[in-house]
């Protein structure tokens, strides 16, 4: 099901956009940061399409409770960045079969530890909306984060194969190990940056790898499978880092400021405290949040945190060299680039 965008022989794509403004500071963002670039939509609208029914129906149950927090996670919306990942790199590598239960598996890891961090984190908003444990209280929703965990393991086994499954074992539980890294160093201002990136590469850089390298496994593509990995590895890093510069900003549909809230140190705060010398000393004090979230917006750190994403999402982008040129491959450099420029 190859769709015919252009010949596009050159790589990385001429026409990807390098923009200079930062992400998502602001509500009012172009249409360019708020939608993933217009390829990928193209090249995987019908596939996204089948992915997003079985989703729905991968969430529900006859137990009430967890198809209804279940629904109330996926029917708010969320980018569904992990499946378009997947399907585009499955048809890059060649894959032509049904792929939509392969493109679920991610974002059902993605569900349940959303469901799973936000209890952690004592998240407020999720999606726009009060997180699941606000409404259906944490025993219920930490169960169906397993719920949501399980039932993608099984269906990683189903339509990937062993090497999928086991891949997606390890990144999953890289994630828990990543989660738990940054709980155990909240509040210490003396992270270095390498423990920063040692734990957003586990708990986030794992799964948007696996997503990536899925299709290739489905298919026993090694070389192809390890280019993928690396590119998700990389653009996965880059991803939780904007993340990081976003919670400064109003327009995610969570909370501004949480990390700063619960204490985290994320890169754009480490870059902050270079720019603004006694701002340490004060973060150890009482906190006043909307003050500093301003005060770090206009020192120029996030500024600073979006130019080191894009520059590790550049270099993971040029691991995608080595697989066959074709419009997926194309779409897949723009969306890494999309990971780090997004506004949501
Ligand atoms: C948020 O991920 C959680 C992280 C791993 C940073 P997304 O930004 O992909 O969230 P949704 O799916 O669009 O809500
Ligand atoms: C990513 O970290 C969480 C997961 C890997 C589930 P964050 O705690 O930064 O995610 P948000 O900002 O709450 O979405
Ligand atoms: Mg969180
Ligand atoms: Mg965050």
């Amino acid at each position: 099901m190859q769709t015919e965008i252009s010949s596009a022989p050159s790589f990385p794509p001429g026409d990807v956009v390098r923009r200079s403004e930062s992400a998502g500071l602001h509500a009012g963002a172009p249409l360019s940061r708020l939608l993933p670039p217009a390829r990928a939509i193209l090249l995987t609208g019908e596939d996204m399409q089948g992915a997003e029914q079985r989703l729905h129906a991968l969430v529900g149950s006859r137990v009430e409770v967890v198809a209804a927090i279940g629904a109330y996670l996926t029917t708010a919306g969320g980018k569904r960045l992990r499946p378009m990942l997947t399907a585009l790199g499955a048809r890059a590598v060649g894959h032509t079969g049904d792929i939509s239960g392969l493109m679920c598996v991610g974002e059902l890891i993605h569900l349940g530890s959303l469901l799973h961090d936000d209890v952690v984190d004592e998240g407020l908003e999720r999606r726009g909306r009060p997180t699941a444990q606000r409404v259906y209280g944490n025993a219920a929703v930490i169960l169906t984060g397993d719920f949501c965990l399980a039932r993608a393991v099984l269906l990683a086994g189903e339509e990937g194969g062993h090497r999928a499954v086991t891949e997606l074992g390890a990144a999953v539980t890289a994630m828990a190990e990543g989660e738990v890294l940054q709980l155990q160093r909240a509040g210490n201002l003396t992270t270095t940056l390498e423990e920063y990136l040692e734990m957003v590469d586990k708990k986030s850089a794992a799964l948007i790898a696996w997503c990536a390298a899925a299709g290739a496994w489905a298919r026993h593509d090694e070389a192809a499978a390890q280019a993928l990995v690396n590119f998700g590895r990389g653009v996965g890093v880059a991803f939780q880092i904007t993340d990081d510069v976003l919670d400064y900003s109003s327009a995610t549909g969570k909370t501004p400021g949480q990390d700063l809230r619960e204490r985290k140190l994320t890169l754009p705060l480490v870059y902050a405290m270079q720019r603004i010398p006694d701002l340490q000393e004060r973060l150890l004090g009482n906190q006043d949040i909307p003050a500093l979230v301003e005060e770090i917006r206009a020192s120029g750190a996030l500024e600073d945190a979006l130019a080191d994403a894009r520059r590790r999402a550049d270099r993971a982008i040029a691991a995608l060299s080595v697989l066959p040129p074709s419009d997926y491959r194309d779409a897949l450099v723009e969306l890494g680039s999309y990971l780090v420029e997004r506004a949501t």
